[in-house]
């Protein structure tokens, strides 16, 4: 049987979705690769691999009988904007090198995620729709919204299997996240997890769409495992679970942790979040392929903290 490769394993995404494959195939049917020189998944095959060198890419997608790929290496919105140049290339080149060694060794299925970054000003701010105005402004968001044409070309003129979700900002604790706007979330919950006070880079009622790790990732796989037939959207499909600000996560979090203080002090991040969709349509992934999310924001606080506090040491006081 052919095997799963997934590109950016060590990454936020990956790091999860990694072991949630290997659950499903079994370790011997996934290979993990990144640009790192070591894996995170210690009972699988790695391969050191930057996505931007299509020789390399497509000597591993050879040499491990890959049949389906899961490309989740990407430069996020805030790095993008001060390496605009890097992004660009991670970001397209990436994609471009996934979707044509794909096309060449007749892979069955691509996934590649897209982002509410694809949307901007013009789209409408809550219960942004499936099909609309999308006018990106960050270098991350143009690489999302010219990505998912190109899956689109790719599909339409090949026939090609290529699936994504338009991902919220995504919560997590397995791994850092790197350089992304809603991480203002994950950081808020690793200091309050810590014992630390916290000042974020985001204004106290900058509401934004997330999502708990767990359910993007069962979301993807739900995705993935749909019979195609099913799957009426052109291309990326919209994904939600809640939406907050951080004036909601902070209280929340203070009544978990009520000495936990916050500040704010909003730097150019704000200007790439007010671009965004404060809520989400998704109701075509709803009826589609039945995507439901199964955590309540509050749900995700605690299963977030409780594995954060396990994790790290935490202030006497926080631990009473
Ligand atoms: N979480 C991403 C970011 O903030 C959005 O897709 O860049």
């Amino acid at each position: 049987m052919k095997k799963i490769l997934v590109i950016g394993a060590n990454g936020q995404i990956g790091t999860e979705l990694t072991t949630a494959l290997v659950k499903l195939h079994g370790a011997k049917q996934v290979v993990a690769s990144d640009i790192q020189a070591l894996g995170r998944h210690q009972e699988l095959a790695y391969e050191k691999l930057d996505v931007t060198d299509a020789k390399r890419l497509a000597e591993v997608v050879q040499q491990h009988d890959i049949g389906e790929i899961y490309h989740l290496a990407a430069a996020l919105s805030a790095k993008g904007e001060e390496h605009p140049e890097w992004a660009w290339n991670l970001n397209m080149t990436g994609l471009l090198n996934v979707l044509e060694v794909a096309r060449q060794a007749k892979l069955s299925k691509v996934f590649w995620p897209s982002s509410i970054a694809a949307f901007g000003p013009s789209t409408p701010r809550d219960n942004a729709p499936q099909v609309g105005a999308m006018d990106p402004k960050t270098v991350y968001g143009i690489s999302k919204l010219a990505g998912e044409h190109w899956c689109s070309w790719y599909a339409e003129k090949y026939g090609m299997d290529i699936r994504s979700l338009r991902y919220p900002g995504l919560i997590s604790y397995s791994a850092e996240p790197g350089g992304g706007t809603t991480d203002y979330a994950i950081q808020a919950l690793f200091a309050a997890a810590a014992g630390h006070d916290y000042t974020s880079f985001l204004d106290v009622d900058s509401t934004l769409p997330m999502m708990y790790m767990p359910d993007a990732v069962r979301a993807t796989i739900e995705l993935m495992s749909a019979p195609k037939e099913q799957l009426k959207a052109a291309g990326s499909y919209n994904l939600a679970a809640w939406s907050f600000s951080p004036r909601e996560l902070v209280d929340i979090i203070q009544q978990r942790y009520p000495s936990f203080k916050v500040a704010y002090q909003p730097d150019f991040r704000q200007a790439i979040a007010d671009a965004w969709p404060r809520s989400i349509d998704d109701s075509q992934a709803r009826q589609d392929w039945s995507w439901s999310p199964a955590y309540s924001l509050t749900d995700m606080v605690d299963d977030m903290l409780l594995h954060l506090v396990k994790r790290k040491p935490v202030t006497q006081e926080r631990a009473a």
